[in-house]
């Protein structure tokens, strides 16, 4: 290939890319719900979909993530901070392909530091983001200072909760502090460890109920997952269920969720052909501030 086609191939690679990098948050009002674990095994599926993905653990200082695909990574994003390693040398490479930045341990707070490590942070991370077509946050529970311009920029906001009341209130006070920050961030809801499909539904229909009647906001739904003990199992054996467990109940619901996600993203953009972009977005947050 001459260089001038060459060129012109990367340059439509690129552009491409672009277009296509979504950013998605995984949140929750209340601790231990499951989004490291809904996270881990969605990024997974969608790269078995061929799809290029990075992963982020943002529970900066207590992440996870590393350790529910028993890689026990020495990089991660704190040592980007304290050691002034580069991005690349924080991604690592996990099942499927997907890439991964460990979330650390030991500091948090981490954007509320040095604003020259901050902004060499952001300048790194804009020159990798279009690399991948999706990027994952797997957020720290409830909304930190740190997390909150990720998840006001993303391109999707998953929220998650079960049906204990405790954790939808909790999820419900979350999207109302975002909401009156940004009235049209796109939520999509799920409901984990339903004991049954109807007890789920009903768990995120009464909250997308109440959310338009106090919030006058629309939010999505993507679906149900049960509580399986093969989730607890992966945990324990550090293995992803997705992958060893490619047939159990909560694998079937994860397929779904994100059958049900890549529809309605394929539906969208036929209506919204052209949208800023989420680095464009987060730039103007973090900056503006
Ligand atoms: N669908 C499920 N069925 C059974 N157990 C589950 C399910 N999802 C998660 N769990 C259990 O809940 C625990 C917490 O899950 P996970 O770490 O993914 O939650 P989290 O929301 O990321 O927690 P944190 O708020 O601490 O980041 C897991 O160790 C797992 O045992
Ligand atoms: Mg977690």
């Amino acid at each position: 290939m001459s260089d001038q086609a060459q060129n012109l191939r990367l340059k439509v690679e690129s552009l491409r890319a672009r277009k296509e990098t979504k950013a998605i948050g995984v949140i929750s009002g209340k601790g231990g719900v499951g989004k490291s674990n809904f996270s881990l095994n969605f990024a997974i599926s969608l790269a078995q979909k061929g799809k290029s993905v990075l992963l982020f653990d943002m529970d900066i200082g207590m992440g996870n993530i590393d350790i529910l695909m028993g890689n026990t990574s020495a990089k991660n994003i704190v040592s980007f901070f304290e050691e002034g390693l580069s991005i690349v040398d924080v991604i690592s490479k996990g099942p499927s392909g997907i890439s991964y930045i460990a979330g650390g341990t030991g500091l948090s707070r981490i954007f509320q530091l040095d604003t020259d490590k901050v902004s060499r942070f952001f300048s790194e991370f804009e020159g990798i983001v279009e690399t991948y077509q999706y990027i994952i946050f797997d957020m720290g529970a409830g909304i930190s200072e740190d997390t909150v311009p990720f998840i006001l920029s993303a391109d999707e906001v998953f929220v998650i909760t079960t049906p204990e009341p405790t954790s939808v209130t909790d999820a419900y006070a979350a999207i109302k502090y975002l909401t009156l920050q940004k009235q049209d961030l796109p939520f999509y809801l799920i409901c984990n460890k339903a004991v049954s499909d109807k007890e789920g539904m009903n768990t995120v229909k009464r909250l997308q109920q109440v959310i338009q009647q106090f919030l006058q906001k629309d939010i999505g739904i993507l679906g149900v997952l049960p509580e399986d003990r093969a989730v607890t199992r992966a945990v324990m054996e550090q293995a992803p269920f997705i992958l060893t467990r490619p047939h159990a109940k909560i694998s079937a619901a994860l397929g779904a969720v994100l059958d049900k996600y890549l529809k309605r993203i394929d539906d969208k953009q036929d209506l919204i052909p052209m949208k800023a972009g989420f680095m464009g977005r987060l730039k103007q947050i973090v900056f503006k501030r």
